[in-house]
This record gives structure tokens, C-alpha cells and sequence, in this order.
């Protein structure tokens, strides 16, 4: 065989690699033109996007709201008790009964307490979370409130008569939807968690403007008792029914919560 042939078949050798070399090279270097669509399948079919005008509808919008009065699957909120706090349009005084009253609830309504509503109202709820003491220093601020800052002081929840008596539900009202300045966090906490949350707020007033009269008989209590820290709500707690300590606290919001006395 000449060799001319052997040389002429070996370059056809080689540019066979040419084909797979060149696919390579396009599969991996970014492109913005459409890729070729040899088969065309479902990748190109007239449709709307979602911004665009669609003749159709009287009002030209392709995106439709949702029927009116339709309700998405597991979003029927019927329960008032357990949805916003009330019972026959009254603001609730007890957990709904999903809702086991127990020291586990009261220990997460303390953690979720700390993690949501302590930056503003303050580990034991006296209303100067870091978050209140800082906007108070730009307020404060002696060339005017600094990027002209404008706070309202989150409220005292121990102490502010206008909220102790406030019963559980319209607590748990609050921190649902919200109120005047402070936002809802309805979206953000789960309801078991809000109710959690609610429970270990009427602990923590509890804990700190009790009366003698919530002692149990026979309990001896030192004449003056300085405000119980937050924690002593939750470990008060888990003494229920133990004797408790004069120098401790006055109170026993479990146990008073337990029998309903909240
Ligand atoms: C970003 C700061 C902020 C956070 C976080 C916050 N609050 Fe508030 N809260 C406020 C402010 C401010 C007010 C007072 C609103 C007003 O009077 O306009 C308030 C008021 C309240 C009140 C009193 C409502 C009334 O009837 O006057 C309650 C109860 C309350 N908050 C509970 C909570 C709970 C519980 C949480 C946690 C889930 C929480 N807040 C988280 C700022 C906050």
C-alpha cells in the first residue's frame, strides 16, 4: 500500500476527535444566545409570564388574585381561642386546649421570649431591651436624634398597669398582630409558640407584682423582697407545690397558673 494512504488515513484518524472536542468546549464555556434545539419537545410553547399584559382578562394581568373567599388548605382559622385569643368575643384567660399548661410550655415560651421579645422589652420585661437602650442613645443623640431616629419606648410588661391586667389572650392578640408601633409576629412564631410565649409573659408579672395573698398559707415571707429575676418564673415552676423560699420570691405562677388563677 502507498504510503500516501496510510499518512491520508491516520489525519482522518485524528480529525475524528475534532467533533468531540468541539462539543466539550461549547458545553463548557458560558453562552448567551438559546442553545440549539434539535428536539424541540415542551421547551418552546406560547404561554404567559407573570408580569406580562394578557388580553384575556378584563383588567390585562396575567398573575389572577384568588377567588374570592377561597380558602388555601390549612388555613381555616375558625378557632377564635386559638387563632386570636378570644372566647365569645372576650379576650381569653386560659391556654386553648391544644395547649397543655406545663412546665415544658412555660420553658419555651421563656427561651422563645428571649429570642424575640427580650431585644426590646428586656429579659424580665421591663421594657429596656438592648435594642430600647441603644435607639434611646441616638435619640438622645445632643446634635438631634442621630439619622433623625424616631422610638417608642417598648412597653414595661411587668409593670405597666395597662398591660398586667391584660389577659393571656389579648397578650397573645399582641404579639399575633401586633400593636400601634410594635409589629406582629404572627409570620414569624409558630401559634403554639406564640401561646408559649403569652403563658411566660403572665409568669414573669407574675413573678414580679405578686401579693402576699398569692403565698400559700403558712408560708413565712421576708417583709421586703426585692423583684424575682425572670428565671425564677420558669424554676417556680417546677416547684409546685414545694415550700418556697422567703428569700425567693413571693409568688408561684405555676402554680397559679395551673389553677387557672391567671
Ligand atoms: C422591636 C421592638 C419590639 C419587639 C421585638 C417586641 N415588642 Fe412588644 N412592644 C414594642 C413597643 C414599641 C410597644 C409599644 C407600642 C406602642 O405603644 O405604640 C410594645 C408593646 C407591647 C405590649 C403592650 C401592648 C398594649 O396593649 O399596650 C405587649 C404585651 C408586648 N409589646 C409584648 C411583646 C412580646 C410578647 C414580644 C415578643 C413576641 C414583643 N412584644 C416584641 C416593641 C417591641
Amino acid at each position: 500500500m502507498p504510503r500516501i494512504f496510510i499518512f491520508v488515513g491516520l489525519i482522518l484518524l485524528l480529525c475524528l476527535l475534532l467533533p468531540p472536542a468541539i462539543i466539550a468546549r461549547v458545553r463548557s464555556t458560558p453562552n448567551s444566545n438559546l442553545p440549539i434545539h434539535i428536539i424541540q419537545d415542551m421547551a418552546f410553547q406560547s404561554k404567559y409570564k407573570t408580569q406580562a399584559v394578557n388580553p384575556m382578562f378584563a383588567d390585562g394581568n396575567t398573575m389572577r388574585p384568588p377567588v374570592t373567599n377561597a380558602v388555601a388548605r390549612g388555613e381555616t382559622y375558625l378557632d377564635a381561642h386559638l387563632y386570636d385569643g378570644v372566647i365569645d368575643g372576650q379576650w381569653a384567660n386560659v391556654l386553648p386546649s391544644q395547649i397543655k399548661m406545663d412546665f415544658a410550655t412555660l420553658r419555651r415560651g421563656q427561651e422563645r421570649f428571649n429570642i424575640y421579645c427580650s431585644v426590646c422589652h428586656g429579659i424580665s420585661g421591663g421594657g429596656n431591651g438592648i435594642v430600647n437602650q441603644r435607639a434611646m442613645e441616638l435619640v438622645a443623640n445632643t446634635n438631634g436624634p442621630v439619622n433623625g431616629t424616631v422610638w417608642v419606648q417598648a412597653k414595661n410588661l411587668v409593670h405597666d398597669e395597662l398591660v398586667t391586667v391584660q389577659p393571656m389572650g389579648q397578650v397573645f392578640n399582641t404579639i399575633t398582630y401586633g400593636i400601634r408601633n410594635m409589629a406582629g409576629y404572627g409570620s414569624q412564631v409558630p401559634t403554639e409558640d406564640r401561646w408559649a410565649i403569652a403563658a411566660y409573659v403572665k409568669a414573669l408579672q407574675r413573678s414580679q407584682i405578686a401579693q402576699p395573698s398569692d403565698v400559700p398559707a403558712g408560708t413565712k415571707v421576708a417583709d421586703h423582697i426585692s423583684p424575682s429575676p425572670a428565671t425564677t418564673a420558669v424554676h417556680n415552676v417546677a416547684s409546685k407545690g414545694a415550700t418556697i423560699p422567703a428569700s425567693n420570691s413571693l409568688t408561684n405562677p405555676a402554680t397559679s397558673m395551673l389553677e387557672g388563677k391567671l
